[in-house]
């Protein structure tokens, strides 16, 4: 996490201390480095130089408007699982030519917007998907850009949850039925075969499962070439890991070079989908110590920022660093579960860490630029997080901390009778 960094003990994103940011916005709050960002974003987009390919940001790791904005100007495309991701690229500056639809279940009506944006892809996860996108294009009278989703049965080497290449998940069609629903979408008159995507997993550590599932897509290119059906573009999903604790996945540069050599000379353009490798390390979550409280077995360092806000620590055992905005050495270290106020024995942020701190201490809980502010919601009736961008010396607010009306705009209670 190079953004942040400690000087004189203090931690800083960019050149601007996170202590001041907690101070003028309030805990909780994300905080994100505009330079991380966009050193991650063109780790990719440098690796593929000369080429036509297309990075296309998955909205659903961090779909923050000034966050998406960074990344249409320096033009990324947008890969969305649903209308209101699509009108969030759209918004931020994105061009609907460069965003890709996927998710397994699109209904008509986002179809039919998306359509009407023009947008470069649907990424079709079903037989029954197919037909509906054909027949809602039909009602247009247009064309409507598709791709299948092929599931390469490839084994991610990931936490379940976030591993989806399987069989045995929901997402995709089965490789052995591709090439039968290839030549039946060949067969309909208001959508056009374009692409073949997948996605395997996420956080994935090693290059060789992508390797795998490539491998297994070029063979179907190939056999549908053979039969009439030419694919422009592969599109390889998402997925690339990044360090949270002592991982070393590959760079962006790594795994590209071992995908543009497995693609050697054929006519493909490339697309990626990556989500957390291009934010996960630019964001941190900043926390006030509330309480210490110590029991008979454990410490307990309750903090304002609960699984609300950051649900992976409490959704998948996810490991987040912690550490103090400011290093002292006037206390005791002692290990402490940090845990938010939630009413849930799952609420915590990071299980025996150890720490020397005292209530009123700042906290910053790491990598939490992806899945983080997406991921949170208002259980136990709590105002979602504030969100500030840092550039260079400079901090701006991204999104304006809740408030109670936010939470109950649009309730209604019965008339009396
Ligand atoms: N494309 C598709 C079709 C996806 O389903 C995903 C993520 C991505 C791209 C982006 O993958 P990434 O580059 O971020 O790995 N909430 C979980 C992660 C869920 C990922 C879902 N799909 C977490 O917090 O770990």
């Amino acid at each position: 996490m190079d953004s942040f960094e400690y000087r004189d003990n203090r931690l800083h994103c960019e050149n601007v201390l996170l202590s001041k940011v907690a101070e003028e916005f309030g805990t909780p709050t994300y905080v994100y480095s505009r330079d991380a960002i966009e050193l991650a974003y063109l780790a990719y987009a440098n690796a593929l130089q000369g080429r036509d390919d297309m990075v296309c940001f998955a909205i659903k790791a961090n779909s923050n408007l000034a966050v998406l904005n960074i990344l249409a100007r320096l033009g990324a495309g947008f890969d969305v699982v649903s209308q209101g991701g699509l009108q969030r690229g759209l918004e931020s500056g994105g061009r609907a030519d460069r965003v890709v639809f996927s998710g397994v279940s699109k209904q008509s009506s986002e179809i039919r917007y998306a359509l009407q944006a023009g947008i470069h892809c649907f990424n079709i996860e079903s037989a029954a998907e197919l037909e509906r996108i054909n027949s809602v294009a039909e009602q247009m009278a247009m064309l409507a850009p598709i791709s299948f989703r092929v599931n390469p049965n490839v084994d991610a080497g990931t936490h379940p949850y976030i591993s989806t290449g399987l069989k045995e998940n929901k997402f995709g069609i089965a490789i052995e039925d591709a090439p039968r629903l290839y030549q039946h979408a060949a067969s309909l008159k208001h959508v056009k075969i374009i692409g073949m995507d997948c996605h395997i997993g996420s956080q994935l550590t090693e290059i060789a499962p992508f390797m795998d599932a490539m491998d297994k897509l070029l063979a179907l290119i190939d056999t549908l070439e053979t039969q009439g059906i030419s694919i422009k573009h592969l599109d390889l999903g998402g997925g690339l890991g990044v360090c949270y604790t002592d991982e070393v996945p590959p760079t962006p540069q790594q795994y590209i070079d071992a995908v543009l050599d497995k693609i050697a000379d054929r006519e493909l353009t490339l697309i990626f989908e990556p989500g957390r490798s291009i934010v996960a390390n630019a964001g941190v979550l900043l926390s006030e110590v509330e309480y210490l409280k110590h029991n008979e077995s454990k410490n307990f360092a309750i903090v304002d920022a609960a699984m609300n806000d950051m649900l992976r620590p409490a959704l998948y055992s996810a490991y987040l660093d912690i550490l103090p905005l400011q290093i002292n050495d006037s206390q005791e270290f002692q290990e402490y579960d940090v845990v938010g106020p939630v009413c849930e024995t799952g609420d915590f942020l990071g299980k025996d860490r150890r720490l020397n701190i005292v209530a009123g201490d700042l906290l910053a809980v790491c990598s939490a630029g992806a899945y983080g502010f997406t991921m949170s919601s208002n259980y136990n009736t709590r105002t979602r997080a504030a969100e500030v961008m840092v550039d260079d010396n400079k901090s701006y607010q991204i999104r304006a901390r809740e408030t109670f009306a936010d939470l109950i705009k649009g309730e209604k209670i019965l008339p009396q009778d």
